[in-house]
């Protein structure tokens, strides 16, 4: 155990709340504030509003050993604390950019109800220059607290109260569904701070953290983070080209991704070929990446490749199922899995809403089934009818869509598959099943990247 600090951690989100409670197991004591008054209602009655494995035990522990606590009110958590944690979301605007509404309105809240030294850390993914600007922001409070003109205070030093802020970027790596692993054992900690009291108080939060802490200045902590989101949702939009590639060909993609993987320069990971990328993060980073380079004169042209990619991946089911089946009106299609990736309940820019659309908007019946995501899906697209279970799912219908690799679609069975359906096509949109498997129990199969769509001629 680290000698505990009093963290406030701001956005009990998807990160807040997964880094507040492994904060709090660390033996900091950890206040979460969320402004949703309904997530507010479930943490503080013990309930987890959102799915992340072995979250709940971990809430549930650290907030009977009384090390969490949950609270609608920043003013009154920031008293007497040591770090004040920003982890509210970013998400985007209309044109690409970061929304900073939210970050904004807390720096302005901690900015009037900070009373001593506060390390600052701003979690949240936002824009190379965000945080010198939350520094600036906090600095020029403080001056006017004191009623100093001219240049920049030094907090702390002066007559009044006034706190002294530390402001640091500490972006997050965490993989949804792996979050907590993610937290405990990361790749490394990036620092972004222009203090050793910062790095130093930031050394003190992680301290049972065993990875290489890198300390680096703020801007070049954001853009860590953009670079690396931006640089695997490239590798996936790579292999994602390459499969297209394999089927005009007549190669296998997985192959391939295990051939490229084994060079150690390459490595295994992020090359499964598929309907895309979804999520809070690589569809957002990618275009804010893209708006703030755009900013600053430069046409990011890789990274503009990498949504247009992406962004086309779910329209290529349809011209599979079209393939298939010809027109889609008044065909029933089925998606098994609606998450954007197994392990969450998380729908945010998942492929399957995308899919759905377009297959409503061409007058078919959609029907989806997912182990966790059902509801948060239901709730983006009404539309879709929401199956308790796979077989129910592909009872009559006319097209099984593989849109997320749950473990459960794993051990389909198949041959009971094709007895429930009506027509028996499987568009596989992670690469899960084995082809020739689906083959042999009667199913038209095309995947991605698969090797030649032969069953699309129907031979
Ligand atoms: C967020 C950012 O979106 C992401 O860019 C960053 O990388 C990590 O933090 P996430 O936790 O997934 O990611 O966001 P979300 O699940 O939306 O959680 C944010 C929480 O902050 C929500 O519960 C929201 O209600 C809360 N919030 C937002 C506040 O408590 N106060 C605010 O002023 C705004
Ligand atoms: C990602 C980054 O991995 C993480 O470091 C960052 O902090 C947040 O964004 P996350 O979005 O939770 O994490 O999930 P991830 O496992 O990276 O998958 C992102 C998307 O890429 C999913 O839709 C997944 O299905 C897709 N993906 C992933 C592929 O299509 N192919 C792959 O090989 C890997």
């Amino acid at each position: 155990m680290s000698d505990g600090m009093k963290v406030v951690v701001v956005g009990a989100g998807y990160v807040g709340l997964t880094t507040g409670s492994v904060l709090a197991d660390f033996g900091h004591s950890v206040t979460c504030v969320e402004s949703n008054q309904e997530k507010l209602r479930l943490l503080s009655s013990g309930s987890v509003p959102i799915h992340e494995p072995g979250l709940d035990e971990l809430v549930k522990k650290n907030v009977e050993e009384g090390r969490l606590s949950f609270s609608g009110s920043l003013s009154a958590a920031l008293a007497d604390c040591d770090v004040a944690m920003i982890a509210v979301g970013t998400p985007s605007l209309p044109d690409g950019s970061a929304d900073l509404s939210s970050v904004w309105s807390v720096v302005d809240q901690i900015a009037s109800s900070a009373t001593r030294e506060l390390l600052v850390v701003m979690k949240s993914t936002v824009p190379v220059g965000t945080t010198d600007e939350v520094a600036r922001r906090l600095n020029a409070a403080v001056s006017q607290d004191q009623g100093l003109t001219g240049g920049v205070a030094t907090p702390g030093m002066g007559q009044g109260t006034a706190p002294r802020f530390h402001v640091a970027s500490c972006p997050e790596f965490l993989r949804e569904g792996k979050a907590l692993i993610d937290l405990v054992h990361p790749d490394r900690i990036v620092v972004g701070c222009d203090s050793n009291r910062a790095a130093q108080l930031l050394r003190q939060l992680f301290a049972p953290i065993d990875a290489p802490v890198l300390i680096v200045d703020r801007r070049s902590a954001e853009m860590i983070k953009y670079a690396s989101n931006a640089f695997l949702a490239t590798k996936i939009s790579f292999i994602n080209e390459v499969a297209t590639l394999c089927e005009l060909l007549g190669a296998d993609v997985h192959a391939v991704a295990q051939g490229m993987g084994l060079d150690s320069r390459i490595g295994q990971k992020f090359l499964q070929a598929g309907v895309g990328y979804g999520g809070s993060c690589f569809p957002k980073d990618t275009r804010a990446l893209l708006h703030m380079a755009k900013q600053a004169g430069y046409d990011f042209r890789i990274v503009r490749s990498t949504i247009e990619v992406n962004e086309r991946l779910p329209l290529r089911v349809i011209e599979k199922l079209e393939g298939f089946l010809g027109s889609l009106s008044g065909r029933r299609i089925a998606l098994l899995g609606l998450a954007f990736k197994p392990e969450t309940d998380d729908v945010r820019e998942a492929p399957a809403i995308f899919v759905s659309r377009h297959l409503l908007e061409r007058g078919a019946s959609v029907v989806g089934y997912d182990p966790v995501a059902s509801g948060t899906f239901h709730a983006e697209v009404p539309r879709v009818e929401i199956a308790a279970n796979a077989h129910q799912a592909l009872q009559d219908a006319d097209a099984l869509v593989l849109m997320t690799e749950w473990d459960e679609f794993r051990s389909l069975d198949l041959e009971e598959a094709r007895r429930l359906m009506k027509t028996p096509i499987i568009v596989d949109g992670r690469n899960l099943f084995d082809p020739s498997a689906a083959r042999k129990a009667g199913f038209r199969y095309t995947g991605f990247g698969r090797g030649a769509d032969r069953d699309k001629e129907g031979r």
